[in-house]
């Protein structure tokens, strides 16, 4: 048997209390987190803009807009640039969307596109 000094146990003691708290004070911290966990979240988004603005005399790119320009993105994307940006900006952006991002738009749909949505936005 060995024999401890009353300084070694009370050292020894002192360690295993030490661990048992840091133990509580973790499953503490796991059980309080679980309810949190298991609670549902609700938070609300912005409404999508649904639809694509008319322009009177551009009704046909308007129609290959709806039909191309929805499929990977929201109508917000186009509705949220900055407005009066021109024939040449919105002749990049199709093409940007058809070379870079493979929209499958022809020439003749993206020159109808473009020309409507210069007029549009
Ligand atoms: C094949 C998928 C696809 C189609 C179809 C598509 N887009 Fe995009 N569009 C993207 C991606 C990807 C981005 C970039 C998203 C990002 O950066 O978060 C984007 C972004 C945009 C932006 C934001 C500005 C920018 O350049 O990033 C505009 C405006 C836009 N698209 C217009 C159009 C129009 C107009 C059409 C129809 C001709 C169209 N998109 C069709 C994939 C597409």
């Amino acid at each position: 048997m060995t024999v401890r000094s009353p300084a070694a146990t009370r050292a020894a003691t002192g360690l295993l209390r030490g661990y048992v708290r840091v133990g509580c004070v973790l499953a503490g911290y796991v059980f309080a987190s679980l309810p949190a966990a298991a609670a549902p979240r609700t938070y609300d988004l912005p409404e999508p803009t649904a639809q694509l603005r008319p322009a009177p005399g551009h009704e046909a790119g308007l129609a290959a807009a709806e039909a191309h320009c929805q499929s990977c993105h929201a109508v917000d994307y186009i509705a949220m640039q900055p407005p009066g940006q021109g024939a040449a900006f919105w002749t990049s952006e199709v093409t940007k969307m058809r070379k870079v991002y493979h929209a499958p738009v022809d020439e003749a749909d993206g020159k109808a596109i473009a020309e409507y949505l210069a007029a549009a936005y």
